[in-house]
């Protein structure tokens, strides 16, 4: 959608003749290192160009009204500075209220209401992070509308605390990292341990990253993710009776070797394997792209769709499908699911002129077993969240 289209549904909807500032963050991809932030672990995301638009202004009173262009049939959700407790019925407009209530009971100072616009180009329940983004570019406006001065990592924090203690997943780092301090032509090396990072340019020479949607919406992601989580900390806790570890990321592949009879499950067991082996394959990775062996960071990407497939069990037939379909294209050095897994996106790493016979193997593989088709993007590597000042949009 054009600047200027944006402007006239803001004007419209809020029935004023102000023109508003302009926000946006974006979604993200990992390239490797699953379920491993919250273990403790590495992850290698990037932020990607499809993403979440803000326009917003300040208003006189206390009232916060917000609207999405993804929901138009859910019209105008308002509510109250004084009120910003969860409420189902103000849908995914909990997002940016939840932000706005995390910011505020960490003593920014937020202090009139707004009129607020969303528009989002990432496919929806897609896995490449909506929800993130949404609550990353809320913290970029009430940044800006506000003159806040805060540290992008302490507003990473609080993105993730909405998720955890507002909506109600417990989930890790990763995506509000990715998309707060995403970086154009680099994916993110993070230790979610410590928080140290580095950016690493991502150059695939005649090759291009390709994100590929099964259209099958991650319906279960939330309860099945919150699972998955458990089993792990009921796995470290097991290993911590003999071991002096913090979480799994600690571990190296013999030690988990060694001492994995501890663990009192053997599905857990599988889980934590998963999230010891995932992270040791993350920091590989960046090293052999910094080599430029892209073969070699092509395999790890398949093995680790492997692991989330047999240990981590969060592929599902859709996922699988697709990969292994990507898996036998030639031009393809690997393929893997990205995200949270359970439906959503999986990406490719494709040579440039094979990408049009991948798309349409891919695809009539995949629609043939599964029904329906799938969807292909190019992933262009982005910077993170930001005010869209004018000329850059
Ligand atoms: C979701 C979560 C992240 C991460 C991934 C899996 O995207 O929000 O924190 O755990 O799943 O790697």
């Amino acid at each position: 959608m054009k600047k200027q289209d944006l402007f006239n549904e803001f004007q419209s909807i809020f029935n004023t003749a102000e023109t508003p500032r302009t926000f946006f963050a974006p979604g993200r991809i990992n390239l490797i290192g699953e379920h491993t932030d919250y273990n403790g672990g590495h992850v290698f995301p990037a932020a990607i160009s499809f993403g979440t638009y803000a326009l917003a202004h300040k208003r006189h009173d206390q009232k916060l009204r917000f609207h999405s262009l993804n929901f138009p049939q859910i019209g105008i959700i308002e509510c109250d500075l004084s009120n910003l407790v969860f409420n189902k019925a103000h849908e995914w407009a909990n997002f940016p209220k939840g932000m706005i209530n995390s910011m505020r009971e960490s003593g920014f100072k937020i202090t009139t209401g707004m009129d607020i616009l969303f528009y989002g180009d990432i496919p929806n329940s897609a896995g490449l992070s909506s929800s993130a983004s949404i609550e990353m570019v809320t913290g970029a406006l009430l940044e800006g509308l506000f003159d806040l001065t805060i540290e992008r990592v302490k507003m990473i924090q609080l993105g993730q605390k909405v998720e955890n203690d507002y909506i109600g997943v417990n989930s890790g780092i990763m995506d509000q990292f990715a998309i707060g301090k995403g970086k154009k032509g680099h994916a993110i090396l993070l230790n979610c341990q410590t928080l140290a990072f580095n950016y690493a340019p991502i150059e695939l020479a005649d090759h291009v990253i390709i994100i590929i949607n099964t259209n099958k919406k991650r319906t279960l992601a939330g309860s099945k993710y919150n699972e998955r989580r458990a089993q792990c900390e009921q796995a470290l806790a097991n290993l911590q009776t003999i071991l002096q570890i913090k979480s799994l990321g600690d571990l190296t592949k013999d030690q988990f070797e060694e001492h994995k009879h501890l663990i009192s499950s053997e599905t857990n067991q599988k889980r934590a394997k998963h999230a010891v082996y995932e992270n040791l394959r993350t920091i590989e990775a960046l090293q052999q792209l910094q080599q430029g062996n892209l073969e070699a960071f092509g395999q790890l990407m398949n093995e680790s769709h492997k692991s989330l497939q047999q240990d981590y069990e969060v592929t599902g037939i859709e996922l699988d499908t697709i990969v292994r379909a990507a898996w036998d294209q030639p031009g393809v050095v690997g393929a893997r699911m990205t995200g949270a897994g359970f439906g959503g996106c999986a990406i490719a790493i494709v040579k440039k002129d094979k990408v049009d016979s991948f798309k349409n193997n891919v695809n009539n593989i995949y629609s043939e077993k599964i029904g329906y088709e799938a969807s292909f993007y190019t992933a262009t590597i982005s910077d993170g969240a930001r005010e869209l000042t004018e000329g850059v949009y």
